[in-house]
């Protein structure tokens, strides 16, 4: 049975042309019911209504641009109004509310203020502000039970900053994203790249965009040093790839670290799936031209995805 519940996405101002497309890919590849809230995509808080949480949580499994999502309690553009509505949502949901506020419950409260910076005090008295809701549970800083969010949107122009908050928000922390990703596959620590490597959050969400799924076959046709393989082994697919260049496919190319002359031997883009727990993903790679296809007809990819040369 439906559950339709209200959910703040706070996302990353980066790569943000790439936020509606992986959203919408997410959501079309899960087949998520959702109805987005929120008209101006490029702001970093979105509002969205999921089906139910479990919903939410499929979405947040996945999403590379996507920070953090909250339950939402509150939301509200003049101050007063805001702390109206967060009292009458407390009181109007304490059924399911009432958990989070026991006494055995841990929190802590987080004042998040985008496009303007408060000192601590600061945040302290907007905290204090909401000192109606009914906590029982003592605060934990570190390691909280429930994490409850605070969030004032101060418009995107750092140079026009409005007189007041255009959104103030309240939520309840509920998953955070995919971005931990970006650092796990960062091209700092990859066993094989190239001066092509493309860094690893622009190939996870292009692998999103692709909506690989665990299980799929997916081809780079251009694949150079294999960053979009990793991500799309990463995601479960089993990767492919084909390059021109005889000397990129053997991980024999010149070293593009500054701190290396030779490549190690055992520099590969199989080596760079086995780095992140991937192996069993690879398939292959072969050296091949574009322009003159080798593969079988009877051969059918779930994914295509590719980064292509300026000129092919
Ligand atoms: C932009 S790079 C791909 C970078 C890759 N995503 C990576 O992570 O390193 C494009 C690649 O296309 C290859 N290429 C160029 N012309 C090709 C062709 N006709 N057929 C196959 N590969 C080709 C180049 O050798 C190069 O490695």
């Amino acid at each position: 049975m439906a559950n339709w519940r209200k959910f703040i996405l706070w996302f990353a101002q980066e790569h943000v042309d790439f936020r509606v497309q992986e959203f919408d890919s997410l959501v079309k590849m899960f087949g998520l019911q959702v109805r987005r809230l929120t008209e101006h995509t490029m702001k970093p808080f979105w509002l969205v209504e999921f089906r139910d949480t479990d919903t939410a949580l499929q979405y947040a499994s996945r999403s590379i641009s996507l920070r953090a999502m909250f339950e939402l309690y509150a939301h509200s553009n003049k101050l007063p109004e805001f702390h109206q509505r967060l009292r009458n949502h407390v009181t109007e949901n304490w059924g399911t509310l009432a958990e989070y506020f026991r006494l055995e419950s841990s929190f802590k409260i987080v004042v998040e203020t985008y496009n303007k910076h408060f000192s601590q005090k600061e945040k302290v008295e907007k905290i204090e502000s909401m000192d109606y809701l009914p906590i029982e549970g003592p605060v934990n800083l570190k390691n909280p039970q429930v994490e409850w969010w605070y969030i004032e949107f101060w418009g995107l122009n750092p140079t026009a900053v409005p007189p007041e908050p255009e959104e103030i928000m309240f939520g309840r922390l509920v998953a955070n994203g995919q971005r931990h990703l970006i650092k796990e596959l960062s091209l700092k620590q990859r066993k094989f790249i190239g001066n092509t490597s493309m860094d690893a959050q622009l190939s996870l969400l292009m692998a999103n965009q692709a909506m690989v799924r665990d299980g799929d076959l997916v081809f780079d046709p251009f694949v150079g040093t294999g960053s979009l393989l990793v991500s799309a082994a990463k995601w479960g697919g089993y990767v492919l790839g084909a390059d021109i260049d005889y000397m990129m496919v053997h991980a024999r190319c010149r070293p593009s670290r500054i701190t290396q002359k030779v490549r190690e031997k055992d520099e590969s883009i199989r080596a760079n799936l086995k780095q992140y727990g991937c192996a069993d993903r690879y398939m292959d790679v072969v050296v091949a031209d574009f322009s003159n296809p080798v593969w079988d007809s009877r051969i059918s990819f779930d994914s295509i995805i590719t980064d292509l040369p300026l000129v092919i």
